[in-house]
């Protein structure tokens, strides 16, 4: 059994979080995959972005809901990073918060997985899931792409709009009754926090290859999780990840 590797955020724990950069410097290291976040601009323009407002990564304040294209366009996505070891105020300065399209036209070069999450947990988007299909179909990447969500109804709108989608749910812990949630409502994997799983690695007995993990970030944690059968572990560190693993011979890199 072997793990595949995803970027988190890209890299969050070196580079400015869901940006280019960040996404290059994953790939750069040898990710299977990215995990990103998205959100809808106020003229509907599918943005990637962790929080509901771009305060704590930007330079601006406010509600991406309630921002234009443009004026989101305008700000620095990678200038709140200051205090990192890597941060390069030239390069970093210049990075801005990314669209779907963009990240669609990095993926579509590379031989790795696309996990996009469907932030529509705390504001809804009307309409996202749609956008989000249809940019990533005007790519012809769907057999690429995982669609996750901590809100389940929105998974299943997208599951809706294209059967063979492969939707993950996003929980914290292994829900009751994993099996059941999963051919009840089609989910290709569940998407754990890894904590649950250390605690109580006999919860996903008979599905460990339909586990992807976050955010694991000790080389510990990951041998450990390996030894329990998850596929997929996302971690904020790619780059130490994967150089841990070089040459080591551990079940870990490229399945
Ligand atoms: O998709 C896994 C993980 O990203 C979920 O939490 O808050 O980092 O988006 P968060
Ligand atoms: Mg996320």
């Amino acid at each position: 059994m072997h793990a595949k590797i995803f970027g988190h955020r890209g890299a969050m724990g070196e580079y400015p979080e869901n940006t280019m950069l960040a996404f290059q410097k994953a790939i750069d290291a040898g990710v299977d995959g990215l995990e990103i976040d998205v959100h809808l601009t106020k003229d509907g323009e599918v943005v990637v972005i962790h929080d509901e407002h771009v305060d704590r990564t930007t330079d601006g304040i406010g509600a991406v809901k309630d921002m234009s294209f443009q004026t989101l366009r305008g700000l620095s996505a990678g200038s709140s990073f200051g205090a990192f070891e890597k941060y390069d105020p030239l390069i970093w300065t210049q990075e801005r918060i990314p669209t779907l399209e963009e990240v669609m036209g990095l993926v579509v070069d590379h031989d790795i997985e696309l996990n996009i999450e469907l932030k529509t947990n705390v504001f809804e988007y009307e309409g996202i899931e749609g956008k989000v299909h249809d940019i990533v179909e005007a790519y012809s990447c769907s057999d690429r792409v995982i669609y996750s969500s901590f809100h389940l109804p929105s998974i299943i709108r997208m599951k809706a709009i294209d059967p063979e989608a492969r939707i993950a749910w996003l929980t914290s812990k292994v829900p009751l009754w994993p099996i059941d949630q999963m051919e009840d409502l089609s989910l290709e994997a569940l998407h754990v926090g890894y904590k649950s799983i250390l605690k109580k690695p006999g919860r996903i007995a008979g599905i460990e290859d339909r586990i992807r993990v976050w955010t694991v970030n000790e080389m510990w944690e990951a041998e450990k999780l390996i030894d329990h059968g998850v596929q997929t572990l996302m971690t904020d560190y790619p780059e130490k990840i994967m150089a841990l693993t070089k040459g080591t011979g551990k079940k870990i890199g490229h399945m």
